[in-house]
């Protein structure tokens, strides 16, 4: 089972045959649904309640998680407890947990348009950490589906063994015991789930098959016994690699996770996803004359934009600021194309009234503000790159990728639009060119700052000449006293959820999860300000990522950085240091460089992460 592959896990690749060409509007079905999404919703937290679970609210999609850009499961909010790190008892009142997770998985972005593909989607689970047993929970899932949904379960599958774990022949006898007969036996590349591209608690797991209205099985919820803990990538786990084990978990944990859009799929009796009353409304939004994918596709992406952006995520060239461009832009281009057929705006709403009610950091004037001004941009130079992706007769990954960087043309949308042009034409090649591009302007920026630099973009801070750079070089290096600051006064939990700097200010966003009050913001600024007065040197070591992590140097998404990483420290030494980070720079030498910090703003940003804003006098 793949962490980040939605088609792997909850979404298989075309499982679900064609959608009824027959159904002319969505609107035919919302009417007969015998349960709604969000009776679905209440009675799966009510069933878990019932059976001793605390109800935990969905985490953001920006995760605590530094390995992952985004959420993508429901477990990742409860990572420490099934490593023992953190107690759920202490902390929730119960081992046992159930949410309704916002996730997000980019890797099946070029599959959504087919019939069940999503990019944003919400997440059905129960977790356990030392509570329920495998028994529990597999009984629970039984009822849940047999009962409560009245859906017969199909078959489950189970894990075969290997990589020195045993046959899970309890799974298989607690099924039998239930009268589920058809136990299907699997490997490790399907029915054993751990985290990819990290190490974490994994295990083996068991799947539960549903007859679709089209009468397909799709797999429809995945149960994982956190019994191990493994120390390495799951790559590394495949290939058994030497040194890295297995380790058993002192307790046993459960992650489990249904998918809810393609749940509700199989309750309502609808061919697609897009039927449901999830989608129906805003599938009514677009006129017939768009075709069905590209209707689809902008359903999906509407939806995820307006989480993403609520969340706190803004549109750039880097990381998650990246994924949520490609998606603005590609809904951009289709409004653009259907030249006033579509509004994004009715569809914008259209979200907020179906989810605003169990979201509620929902925000319709940020989504308005963010979405205005991304438009504004991209349409400066849509219309040019269209014309100039016209011209050219077939689209290499160079020349696709100079058309995003001279237009700003995602490539959804140049494969989209480029058609046989594009045949040949892959994503892992495009993106080998941008991150070509983006190794070439990270050394040029760092040439620029040996002295003779004008235009500086790191994408956390801008600046038009030198006289700019300097300044927000002090604001840069203040964003890090302020980082220490504000985890000196409100405590080690509060983590970087980004930051943005211009000339007039730096915009910090941090986990926390409530509103300042005056004499924090006091002690905040008294801090930073003490250590500009002391006038301590700022440093940087380069270092393995490896050694910069044992530093204990404060990191953003680990697996994005290069295998060599800057650690930048405010101190005498790395050692004693008050602030260490990973980072590029650029930053002042000594902190009497600063001036004195002035916290202007601290606000909501979205649920559970707040924004400073603050200048330097
Ligand atoms: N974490 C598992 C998955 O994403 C089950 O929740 O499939």
């Amino acid at each position: 089972m793949e962490h980040s592959g939605v088609g792997r896990s909850f979404y298989v690749a075309g499982a679900f045959g064609k959608a009824n060409k027959k159904i002319s509007s969505p609107l035919r079905y919302f009417c007969f649904f015998s349960m709604t999404s969000q009776e679905i919703r209440t009675k799966f937290l009510e069933f878990f309640k019932h059976r001793g679970h605390a109800v935990v609210p969905s985490s953001s999609l920006i995760p605590d998680d530094p390995s992952v850009l985004l959420t993508t499961a429901g477990m990742q909010q409860f990572k420490k407890y099934y490593t023992g790190e953190a107690d759920a008892l202490k902390d929730f009142g119960s081992k046992n947990t159930v949410s309704i997770q916002k996730s997000f998985r980019t890797s099946d972005i070029d599959e959504v348009g087919d019939e069940s593909h999503l990019t944003f989607f919400e997440m059905l689970g129960n977790f356990s950490f030392g509570g329920s047993t495998k028994k529990d929970a597999i009984t629970y899932a039984y009822e849940f589906i047999t009962k409560i949904l009245s859906i017969p379960i199909s078959y489950v599958t189970v894990f075969e063994g290997s990589h020195g774990v045993a046959k899970d022949e309890e799974s298989k006898k607690i099924w039998n015991d239930l009268g589920v007969t058809d136990v299907r036996e699997e490997g490790i590349n399907d029915v054993f789930w751990g985290p990819t591209g990290t190490s974490g608690p994994c295990g083996p797991t068991t799947e539960i098959y549903c007859r679709s209205g089209e009468g397909q099985d799709i797999e429809i919820w995945n149960l994982v016994f956190n019994e191990f803990f493994y120390p390495g990538s799951r790559e590394e786990l495949l290939e058994q690699t030497q040194g890295k084990e297995l380790q058993k978990l002192s307790q046993s944990g459960l992650d489990t996770g249904m998918g809810f859009e393609r749940l509700v799929m199989l309750v309502q009796r609808t061919p697609t996803i897009y039927e449901t009353d999830l989608f129906a409304s805003l599938m009514a939004l677009l006129p017939d004359s768009l075709d069905m994918r590209t209707r689809r596709i902008l359903s999906d992406h509407s939806r995820a934009v307006c989480f993403l952006i609520s969340d706190g995520v803004v549109p750039s060239n880097k990381e998650r600021g990246y994924i949520l461009r490609r998606l603005m832009r590609r809904i951009i281009t289709h409004e653009y194309l259907a030249e006033g057929a579509v509004n994004m705006r009715l569809f914008f709403e259209a979200v907020l009234k179906n989810y605003s009610e169990w979201y509620p950091e929902l925000n319709g004037s940020l989504i308005a503000a963010e979405w205005n001004k991304e438009k504004e941009k991209f349409l400066r130079s849509l219309s040019k790159g269209l014309k100039e992706l016209g011209k050219l007769q077939s689209v290499s990954a160079s020349a696709a990728f100079k058309l995003y960087e001279s237009y700003g043309l995602p490539y959804e949308i140049i494969k989209e639009l480029g058609g046989e042009k594009t045949e040949t034409l892959q994503r892992r090649e495009f993106e080998e060119e941008f991150k070509k591009h983006q190794d070439i302007s990270r050394a040029g920026l760092e040439k620029k700052f040996g002295g003779h630099g004008l235009l500086v973009d790191t994408g956390e801070l801008k600046a038009a000449n030198q006289e700019e750079l300097g300044i927000v070089t002090r604001l840069h290096t203040a964003t890090h006293i302020l980082h220490y600051a504000l985890r000196a006064v409100l405590g080690e939990s509060v983590h970087q959820a980004g930051s943005d700097i211009t000339v007039e200010r730096t915009r910090f966003d941090f986990t926390f999860e409530r509103k300042l009050i005056k004499d924090e913001i006091r002690q905040i600024e008294d801090i930073a300000n003490d250590i500009v007065k002391k006038d301590v040197p700022v440093s940087y070591k380069e270092l393995s990522k490896e050694d910069a992590e044992k530093t204990g140097a404060l990191f953003f998404f680990k697996e994005k950085y290069p295998d060599r990483v800057k650690v930048y420290y405010i101190g005498n030494s790395l050692e004693d240091a008050v602030s260490k980070e990973f980072c590029g720079g650029p930053h002042v030498t000594h902190t009497g460089e600063i001036g004195t910090l002035k916290i202007i703003k601290e606000e909501a940003c979205s649920a559970g992460v707040r924004r400073i804003r603050a200048t330097l006098f």
